[in-house]
C-alpha cells in the first residue's frame, strides 16, 4: 500500500498540473510527509538551495541571483565561487537601463532570455528583479533596481517577470520592502506614511504580484514601524498575502530573519542565509539552528505554534514547485545563444541616454581618419563583476575601448587611464597605489595630440561605489575625476564624456564639455551598444528614470536633514513624504541638473493635435489621449510620450504632477504617427489616510503630455465627477 502512495505521488507530481487541481495535489502530498520533512523544506541546506524529500522525489529548490544575469556557482556552505567553468552567462544590463529604455517590449524580451539562461543553469528561482525606490543617489544598490517612480518601476517589472517565468522559473521580487538605502540595512527601521507607503514604495511589488503573478517575493532587511520586514505583520500578512492575495512563497533576504516566532506567524515561508550577513560572513553547518529549523520544530511539539502555520508555508513551496521543478512541461532553456546577446545589445543601445550634445558633437563619424584618445579607467575596467550579490561572470564582456576600437577602424585610438580606483574588494576600500599626478599629465598629454577626446568615467562597482552594502560617501565623482575632466577640457575643447553608474553624479564640469552620455552598467555587450550610439549607428532614445539634482541638498530625502537620510543608526523618518525624486523638484521648484524622463536625440520629434476624448470623466471611465508625433529631423529615431497628471486645487497635499502613462514610438525620417494613450480615472485616487482606503478626488485635473518631466507640450484641463 505504502509503495503504490509512493509511485502515486510520483506520478501525480509528474503530471501537468493545472491551477484548480494543484492545491488537491498539494493537499495529498502534505499528507504524506513528516514534521521533520515539512520543516525542513522551509528553510535552506546550503547557501542557494533549499533541500526536498527524497523519499517521495520531491526536489531541492536551486536558486540564485540576479537580476541582470545567472550568478557563478556559489560553494555549498561558504561565499567563494565554487569554481566551475561551465557557469560564464550572458550579463544583461542592469535593470536602470531597462528602466531608461522606457520600452516594456525590451522588459519581456529582458526576462525571457534571462529566464531561458536560468532554466538551463537548472535555477528553480532567479533572485530578481529589485523595485526598491531611488530616494537619494547615494544608495549604494540603486543601479539594481527601476528608478524613482512607481510607475514606471510598475510597468516594467510586469513584462520581466512574465518573461521570466515562463521558462518555469520563478522570478523572486525584492526587497520587500523600504529597503532605499544600503547603509545600516540589517536594521534601520524605516518611518513612512502610509500614503507613501502606498502611492510611491508599494504600487510596484503590488503589480508584480497582481498583474504578473510572481511566484516568490523576497523580504527585506530592514525594519518597518519597528518590525523586521521579513516577517511582517501588516506588509506581509496583510498586504502581501491578504490584500494582494499572494500565494506564492516568502524567502528571506540571506540573514534577514531574526525570530523564530515571528517567521512563523508573519509570512515567511523559506529561511535563507541565517548566520551570515548576506555577502561574506558564513557559520557552518548553521541550518539545523535556522530559526524556522529546530526552535521552529520545538515550538509546535511544545504546542506553542499551531502546526497549520507551518503547513501553509509548506503548501506555497509546494506551489512553487509545481510551477518550477515540479512542472512537466518545463521549456529547456539556453544559454550564451546569439539571440541573448542581441537581447543585451538592444537594451543597452535603447537605454543609454543623451544628456548634453552642444554642436552636435555626437554622432562622430566613424569612418573619418583622426585620432581619438579614449581617457579613463571606465574604458577599460570589467564592470559587471562586483558590486555584491548582482555580481556575473560574464562569458564576455566587450569594453567600451573594444567597442570603440573595432567600430572607428579607420582612426587612430590611444587609450590613457587618467585614473585609477584599487581593486575591488568587498567591505572596505582599498585606494590604488599609483600615482594621481602622473596618470593626469600622461592622460593630458593624450589629450592634446588627439582630434577628439571621449572621456569614460563614472563609479564602478568597488565598495562605497555602486555597491550593495553600504551607500556612497558623496555624490561627487570619486578617484579625483572632476579635476581631471577640467584639465582634460583645458587640453581639448573636443571633449565628450560618456559616465558609466547606475546613480546621479554632480557634474560642476558640464559648462566646460561638449557632450555628456549616460551609460549604465550594460554587460556583456557594452562596447558594442556604447560605440553604436557614439557612431550614429544606434539613434538614442533612453529617458532617465531618476532625476539628477545639482548637488545633493537638492535632493528630497536629503533636504529634511540626517533623520531623513541615512537617520540616527537606528531610525529614519522619510520626511518628504509622497515627494519623491521629481516630484519633489516639481513641486518645491527646485531646478534638477536633468529631469525625470529627460533624454535627447539625434533627430528633433514635434507633439500636435494632443487632446483628450472628452472633457469630464467618471470613476472607472478611461481618459483616451491622442497626440500626433512628428519625427521633424534628418534620421530615424524614437521618442518617448509622457503624460503627467496633476490635481488642481487639492485638498491634500499633491506632487505637482505625476506619470500616468507613456509610450515609445519609432518614426523615420518626416514620418508621422497618431498615438493613443488611456489612463483609468481610478488611477488618480491619493491614499486616503483617514479611510485605509483608495480616495478619488472630485474636481479639476490637469493632463500634462510630453517628452520629459520638464518638456511639457501642451497641458490639457479635465474634470472628474
Ligand atoms: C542580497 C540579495 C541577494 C542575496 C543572495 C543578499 O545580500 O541583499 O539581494 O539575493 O544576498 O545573494
Amino acid at each position: 500500500m505504502r509503495r503504490f502512495v509512493v509511485v502515486l505521488l510520483v506520478l501525480l507530481i509528474g503530471a501537468q498540473v493545472t491551477a484548480n487541481d494543484m492545491d488537491a495535489k498539494i493537499d495529498n502530498i502534505l499528507k504524506q510527509l513528516t514534521l521533520d520533512e515539512k520543516i525542513a523544506m522551509t528553510h535552506a541546506q546550503s547557501k542557494f538551495s533549499s533541500p526536498g524529500v527524497p523519499r517521495l522525489g520531491i526536489p531541492e529548490i536551486w536558486m540564485s541571483d540576479g537580476p541582470h544575469g545567472v550568478r557563478a556557482e556559489i560553494a555549498w556552505d561558504s561565499w567563494s565561487h565554487a569554481g566551475w567553468t561551465s557557469d560564464s552567462i550572458t550579463a544583461f544590463p542592469a535593470l536602470t537601463a531597462l528602466a531608461a529604455t522606457f520600452n516594456p517590449e525590451l522588459a519581456s524580451q529582458y526576462g525571457t532570455a534571462l529566464g531561458e539562461e536560468a532554466r538551463y543553469r537548472k535555477k528553480d528561482i532567479l533572485l530578481g528583479p529589485g523595485v526598491n525606490i531611488y530616494r537619494t543617489p547615494l544608495n549604494g544598490r540603486n543601479f539594481e533596481y527601476m528608478g524613482e517612480d512607481p510607475f514606471l518601476a510598475a510597468t516594467m517589472v510586469v513584462p520581466y517577470i512574465k518573461g521570466i517565468q515562463q521558462n518555469g522559473v520563478s522570478a523572486c521580487l525584492k526587497h520587500y520592502a523600504l529597503n532605499n538605502q544600503e547603509q545600516w540595512r540589517g536594521h534601520i527601521n524605516v518611518e513612512v506614511s502610509d500614503r507613501a507607503l502606498h502611492e510611491i514604495y508599494l504600487p510596484a511589488y503590488k503589480a508584480a504580484v497582481t498583474e504578473a503573478g510572481v511566484w516568490s517575493v523576497m523580504g527585506a532587511y530592514n525594519q518597518f514601524r519597528g518590525q523586521h520586514t521579513t516577517h511582517h505583520k501588516s506588509l506581509i500578512n496583510d498586504i502581501l498575502k491578504g490584500e494582494w492575495g499572494f500565494d506564492g512563497v516568502l524567502v528571506s533576504d540571506w540573514g534577514s530573519a531574526h525570530d523564530t516566532r515571528e517567521s512563523a506567524l508573519y509570512g515567511l515561508d523559506i529561511e535563507m542565509g541565517t548566520g551570515t550577513d548576506g555577502l561574506t560572513t558564513s557559520n557552518e553547518n548553521a541550518y539545523d539552528y535556522y530559526f524556522l529549523a529546530k526552535p521552529f520544530r520545538e515550538m509546535i511539539q511544545k504546542g506553542e505554534l499551531d502546526e497549520a502555520l507551518l503547513d501553509d508555508k509548506v503548501r506555497r513551496i509546494l506551489r512553487l514547485m509545481f510551477r518550477t521543478n515540479m512542472s512537466s512541461d518545463r521549456p529547456l532553456g539556453r544559454m550564451n545563444n546569439p539571440a541573448h546577446l542581441e537581447v543585451a545589445r538592444k537594451i543597452a543601445g535603447e537605454g543609454i541616454v543623451l544628456l548634453k550634445n552642444r554642436k552636435s558633437f555626437f554622432p562622430v563619424n566613424p569612418d573619418k581618419k583622426m585620432t581619438i584618445a579614449v581617457i579613463g579607467e571606465n574604458a577599460v575596467k570589467s564592470l559587471t563583476a562586483g558590486g555584491g550579490s548582482s555580481e556575473l561572470k560574464a562569458r564576455d564582456e566587450v569594453s567600451p575601448l573594444r567597442g570603440i576600437q573595432e567600430r572607428f577602424a579607420s582612426a587612430e585610438i590611444i587609450h590613457s587611464l587618467g585614473y585609477v580606483s584599487g581593486p575591488p574588494q568587498y567591505g572596505s576600500v582599498i585606494p590604488s597605489t599609483q600615482d594621481a599626478d602622473s596618470l593626469i599629465n600622461a592622460a593630458v598629454k593624450v589629450a592634446m595630440k588627439a582630434d577628439l577626446v571621449l572621456y569614460f568615467g563614472g563609479l564602478n562597482k568597488n565598495w562605497n561605489q555602486d555597491c550593495e552594502g553600504d551607500d556612497r560617501n558623496s555624490m561627487a565623482l570619486p578617484f579625483g575625476q572632476d579635476q581631471l575632466i577640467n584639465k582634460l577640457a583645458r587640453a581639448n575643447k573636443n571633449l565628450g564624456v560618456i559616465l558609466v553608474s547606475g546613480n546621479a553624479v554632480e557634474m560642476p564640469w558640464l559648462p566646460e564639455v561638449k557632450g555628456v552620455i549616460q551609460a549604465w552598467y550594460l554587460g556583456s555587450e557594452a562596447g558594442h551598444a556604447i560605440a553604436g550610439v557614439i557612431s550614429g549607428d544606434v539613434n538614442p532614445s533612453g529617458k532617465l528614470p531618476f532625476s539628477f539634482p545639482v548637488k545633493l541638498s537638492d535632493n528630497a530625502a536629503h533636504s529634511f536633514g540626517e533623520l531623513s537620510y541615512p537617520g540616527d543608526g537606528k531610525t529614519q523618518y522619510y520626511k518628504e513624504d509622497i515627494l519623491v525624486g521629481y516630484r519633489w523638484h516639481d513641486t518645491q521648484k527646485i531646478k534638477p541638473l536633468f529631469a525625470f524622463g529627460y533624454g535627447m536625440s539625434y533627430t528633433s520629434f514635434k507633439l500636435s493635435s494632443i487632446k483628450t476624448d472628452k472633457k469630464s470623466y467618471g470613476t472607472g471611465e478611461l481618459i483616451n489621449i491622442s497626440c500626433k508625433v512628428t519625427n521633424t529631423g534628418k534620421a530615424a529615431g524614437s521618442e518617448v510620450i509622457q503624460i503627467y497628471v496633476g490635481k488642481l486645487n487639492s485638498k491634500v497635499k499633491r506632487a505637482a504632477k505625476e506619470l500616468k502613462a507613456f509610450q515609445k514610438v519609432h518614426l523615420s525620417k518626416g514620418e508621422k504617427a497618431s498615438t493613443k494613450l488611456a489612463i483609468d480615472v481610478n488611477d488618480l485616487a491619493f491614499y486616503d489616510e483617514t479611510t485605509s482606503n483608495w480616495n478619488l478626488e472630485k474636481g479639476d485635473y490637469l493632463i500634462y503630455v510630453g517628452t520629459a518631466s520638464n518638456k511639457i507640450s501642451k497641458k490639457v484641463k479635465i474634470r472628474i465627477n
